[in-house]
């Protein structure tokens, strides 16, 4: 799968580490940094290229991490055709896709441990939205205000 990653400092550790198991289970991996570890930098400008990358369709998944999860959720939510959420359980990491086709999902670096994040990652991966009426008219719903 064509996956994107961001992180800012409190993600750049788990991003790293993720990125070379994602890379062995076969996955192509686009990295929108940081490409180093910076105390100062801003999550928006990583996950903001990250999110454009996947409402583009350039990018079909896109994981998003910073020290909690929320801002590069909070972020990634502004581009239109994003979905993304915080997780921290495997229900919601795959409920989130089945039912709501998530396609970003945002962790918590300070948050949770490496092989949590793990678990997550490959439940959201492996998930695929269902698309039945209920859901989809649901989206619908969203999708109209994006362009109100
Ligand atoms: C750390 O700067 C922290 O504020 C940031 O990584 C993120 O958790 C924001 O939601």
């Amino acid at each position: 799968m064509k996956i994107g990653m961001a992180a800012d400092h409190g993600g750049f550790e788990l991003k790293t580490r993720l990125a070379e198991e994602l890379l062995g289970l076969g996955h192509i991996i686009t990295d929108f940094g940081a490409d180093s570890f910076e105390p100062g930098d801003d999550y928006p400008d990583f996950v903001i290229p990250l999110a454009k990358a996947v409402a583009s369709g350039k990018i079909e998944r896109g994981i998003a991490v910073c020290g909690s999860g929320v801002g590069a959720a909070i972020a990634a939510n502004k581009t239109a055709n994003v979905r993304a959420a915080l997780i921290v359980d495997c229900f919601s990491a795959r409920q989130g896709v089945e039912d709501d086709d998530m396609n970003i999902i945002c962790l918590g670096g300070r948050v949770v441990g490496y092989n949590l994040a793990l678990d997550l990652i490959k439940t959201f991966l492996s998930a695929r939205y269902l698309g039945s009426e209920r859901f989809q008219r649901r989206l619908d719903k969203i999708k109209a205000i994006e362009h109100s």
